[in-house]
């Protein structure tokens, strides 16, 4: 491919202290590409998205954003570049309300564009809608999650990073999720997903990859990924 990736990370290595985490991630994404990363708890998922966006920096490798050599620099320069973070725990501010949550949020792309406005946001999430005097804090989970997500498109961004965005979520809200995720990926936007729900991640993703105690260990797209149950058995056990 001879497509400029929008990230480019290269054997990142990332330490918590005196603990040796990652041991050369490489991992990229291309404009408007699903990625899924893949692997059990305390693989090092969260600290390979936290390395990318410099909240944790790498101690050594390189993260390239749009061809640019971005490592070392600051978290909001790196999301600046048209990046959208759904971290682990939900970011939404508890007293403020739906609708001060969102214009709190919203900027133009890094193009100019925007694309998701209030109302665009709105439509897409109609229980939020449905909820948009109430404060952050007032919302269930769901809800709250899908707050997240429209201040994450409020920014129009050209990625979305989401981690365990479903996570603790009911069975039906979670259904709806997955389905803005797919609205979101066919838009054109850009998207790296960590998730439990390795079913509903596969059928969204183009490419997979399977990391292991800081290694990558496989990449493919979901239905390579299919033909192989003992590689899900050996590094997803199900
Ligand atoms: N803040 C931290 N301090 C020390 N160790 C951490 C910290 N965060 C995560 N770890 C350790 O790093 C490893 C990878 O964690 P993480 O990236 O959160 O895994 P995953 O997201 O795949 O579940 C785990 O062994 C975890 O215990
Ligand atoms: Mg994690």
């Amino acid at each position: 491919m001879s497509r400029v990736p929008f990230i480019e990370a290269r054997g990142l290595h990332t330490y918590y202290g005196a603990s040796h985490i990652l041991h050369g991630i490489d991992l990229t994404v291309y404009p408007g590409e699903t990625l899924s990363l893949l692997g059990r708890n305390g693989m090092g998922k969260t600290t390979t998205l936290r390395s990318i966006l410099g909240l944790t920096p790498p101690s050594d490798g390189k993260v390239l954003i749009n061809g640019k050599d971005m490592t070392g620099d600051p978290t909001h320069r790196i999301i600046r570049q048209g990046i959208a973070y759904v971290p682990e725990n939900r970011g939404i501010f508890p007293t403020l309300s739906v609708l001060e949550n969102l214009i709190m949020a919203e900027r133009p792309g890094v193009s100019g564009n925007r694309d998701w406005t209030l109302e665009r946001v709105f439509e897409t999430f109609p229980r939020i809608d449905e909820r948009r005097h109430h404060m952050g804090n007032q919302l269930s989970g769901g809800e709250q999650q899908m707050l997240t997500f429209g201040r994450a498109l409020m920014t129009n961004p050209d990625l979305i990073i989401l981690d365990e965005a479903t996570e603790g979520l009911a069975p039906l809200i979670r259904k709806e999720i997955w389905s803005v995720i797919k609205t979101i990926s066919e838009t054109g936007i850009a998207s790296i997903i960590v998730d439990k729900e390795i079913n509903s991640l596969l059928r969204v993703a183009e490419r997979n990859l399977i990391i292991s105690k800081g290694r990558i260990v496989y990449q493919g797209s979901s239905e390579e990924l299919a033909t192989h149950p003992e590689i899900h058995k050996q590094y997803l056990g199900v």
